[in-house]
């Protein structure tokens, strides 16, 4: 469908040049004082300069020229020379009857979709996940789905973090703890067993204890180095260990990112792309790209253009050993090689901003990857606590995911149970999905780059711009239509207008209403194509708030005239499938009730 911004624009710009006037003047924006008006073009200003008369007499113009056009309602030249202007209800609630009818809600599916990978998971095996994972992988996700609604073939990737020092750490932790298993005997020839050494709450105890031991003692880390070559070069102790590491942090990743409701569509591995190094190392050489800088091998990527001070981006240390940007660029190496993307967008903590410009630019210029793929560095800020300090536990320490997520559902639970009386095995569940909705939420809200403040009782409160009243709406909405349904079992709601050329009274509220629905498609191209899930909360917001003041001034159930009443039902059952389709691009869901 077109959009409606877009409809107005065209209509605009035919009133241009219809008056003679070049067409880029007819660009038409939704109203900054809905108070006066619900749309307004502006074109008549910049188009005063360039046919040197005054803007008033070109915006009177156009509006003469427009006002008998059929789907204008009131249309107005204001000084200095802007056009403020609405639009007729029929023609909205047309709109609206072809969004209703559409499956896809009015929004063009792409016609010639890109391919998309979406880097975004991130976390360290045998690390337990905490809170610093707790964006990347809600704002990643969201983005992901957003992408995907419009139809590209998008591909999340979790980039796990499985490579270099701390898994030779765990390793020799291990040997240190039970020296006498096989995987270290060096004489051994058989199977190793199938069960690994250790459990996820060991695994996890494990990494801590070792990096902490390593600090005080150097033999130690010389020790894990040892471990961590031996791998590299095929150790089938070492190998069957590192498998179990993998096995047994990869199905604890699993349950908490399924847990999150964020699903990646493959789970590489950073070590995934260490065979890619070898060959890049020769071309980069080779082609004369990289060069030894004091012992290292680097590849200048300083522009004339640069204002800043900008280092190499390091290929191989002076040891040989490879690094964070070795890998970065062997991953894109091995993503062109298996997806061709058209694009590459990194969910990262914005404090990695150097090392990505760095990768960025080096894969552009050694031409590793062409020229025309997007490489984008979406950095997120940190989550904070009260005190605007990086979010810790109570005794100071790093919070863990399932704490926190266990911390806000016990909150929604409280909330839930002095609100109403349930079961508590019903309100547990329910406090989980309003939880979840709480939280990411309370994230997504904010945009990406920006460090916020992790409130719960803000963000798990029922009422604001926060998860849970959002949730709230739509049970509400629900409950509205599972009444009505009740009551008048066989009247068919399909139709947001019941007679043609309707031209019964609608409220301010229902207006409001509507104009909030048809601008679904639109936002949400912004939303995705910009990466910016705050954009869709914003909108989920100030529909679920024009739903809420059409609730409060219109008894919808009591309603006499029938008619208007279908049609209303209509009308929120729409709301109700933008919603949840909102939602849902967000990354929760709504319960049945709460
Ligand atoms: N594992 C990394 C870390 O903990 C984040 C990975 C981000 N993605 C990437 N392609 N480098 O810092």
């Amino acid at each position: 469908m077109i959009k409606v911004i877009d409809q107005l624009t065209n209509l605009f710009t035919t009133a241009f040049v219809e008056c003679g006037y070049e067409e880029k003047y007819g660009v038409v924006t939704i109203s900054n004082r809905p108070d006066l008006c619900q749309y307004q073009c502006n074109g008549a200003l910049a188009a005063a300069k360039q046919y040197k008369k005054a803007p008033i007499m070109i915006a009177n113009e156009i509006v003469e020229h427009c006002k008998d056009n059929p789907v204008l309602k009131e249309i107005t030249a204001i000084m200095p020379g802007f056009i403020n202007f609405s639009v007729k209800e029929e023609f909205l609630v047309d709109y609206l009857q072809s969004m209703s009818v559409d499956e896809r809600l009015g929004c063009e599916e792409a016609k010639n979709p890109d391919t998309i990978v979406v880097d975004y998971g991130g976390p360290n095996v045998a690390k337990p996940l905490h809170v610093g994972h707790l964006r990347p992988a809600i704002i990643g996700e969201s983005i992901k789905r957003m992408i995907r609604f419009l139809g590209h073939n998008v591909i999340g990737d979790a980039h796990l973090g499985d490579w270099g020092t701390q898994m030779g750490l765990i390793i020799a932790e291990v040997r240190k703890r039970q020296p006498n298993l096989s995987y270290f005997d060096e004489s051994y020839t058989g199977e190793y067993p199938s069960e690994a050494p250790f459990t996820i709450s060991e695994l996890e105890e494990i990494y801590p204890t070792a990096s902490e031991y390593s600090k005080e003692h150097p033999e130690f880390r010389e020790e894990a180095k040892e471990v961590v070559f031996e791998l590299q070069n095929g150790h089938r102790g070492y190998t069957a260990l590192w498998n179990h590491i993998m096995t047994v942090s990869m199905n604890d990743l699993k349950k908490n990112y399924d847990n999150l409701n964020v699903h990646f569509d493959v789970w590489k591995k950073e070590s995934d792309a260490q065979p890619y190094i070898p060959g890049m190392v020769t071309y980069l050489k080779e082609n004369g790209y990289a060069k030894i800088s004091e012992g290292a091998l680097v590849v200048d990527v300083k522009e004339e253009t640069d204002t800043k001070e900008l280092p190499p981006c390091m290929i191989l240390k002076s040891d040989g050993a490879s690094l964070y940007a070795t890998t970065d660029l062997a991953t894109l190496v091995e993503r062109m090689e298996l997806f061709m993307p058209a694009s590459v967008i990194y969910v990262v903590d914005k404090r990695q901003e150097l090392h990505f410009e760095l990768v960025f630019r080096c894969v552009k210029k050694t031409k590793l990857v062409p020229k025309d793929v997007n490489l984008t560095f979406l950095g997120f800020g940190t989550m904070n606590g009260k005190d605007g300090k990086p979010f810790k536990t109570r005794d100071g320490g790093v919070m863990r995911l399932e704490h926190l997520m266990d911390s806000i559902n016990e909150e929604v639970y409280k909330k839930i149970m002095s609100n109403r009386e349930m079961e508590e095995e019903e309100a547990r569940e329910i406090a989980k999905i309003v939880g979840l909705a709480a939280l990411k939420y309370g994230d997504l809200s904010n945009q990406a780059s920006k460090d916020y403040i992790f409130d719960i009782d803000r963000f798990t409160s029922f009422e604001g711009n926060t998860g849970p009243y959002i949730l709230y709406t739509i049970v509400r909405i629900k409950s509205i239509l599972a009444k009505y349904q009740e009551e008048n079992k066989a009247v068919d709601v399909s139709k947001l207008c019941i007679k043609s050329g309707n031209t019964r009274e609608y409220g301010i509220s229902e207006v409001n209403l509507m104009l909030e629905c048809a601008k679904f498609n639109d936002m949400i191209e912004h939303a995705a194509y910009e990466n910016a899930p705050h954009k869709l909360c914003a909108y989920v917001y100030d529909l679920a708030n024009a739903f809420s003041t059409f609730y409060h001034e219109n008894k919808i159930i009591a309603e006499e005239n029938k008619e208007k009443q279908q049609e209303w039902i209509a009308l929120i059952k729409l709301v109700l499938r933008i919603l949840s389709t909102c939602i849902e691009l967000l990354g929760f869901s709504a319960p049945e009730k709460m």
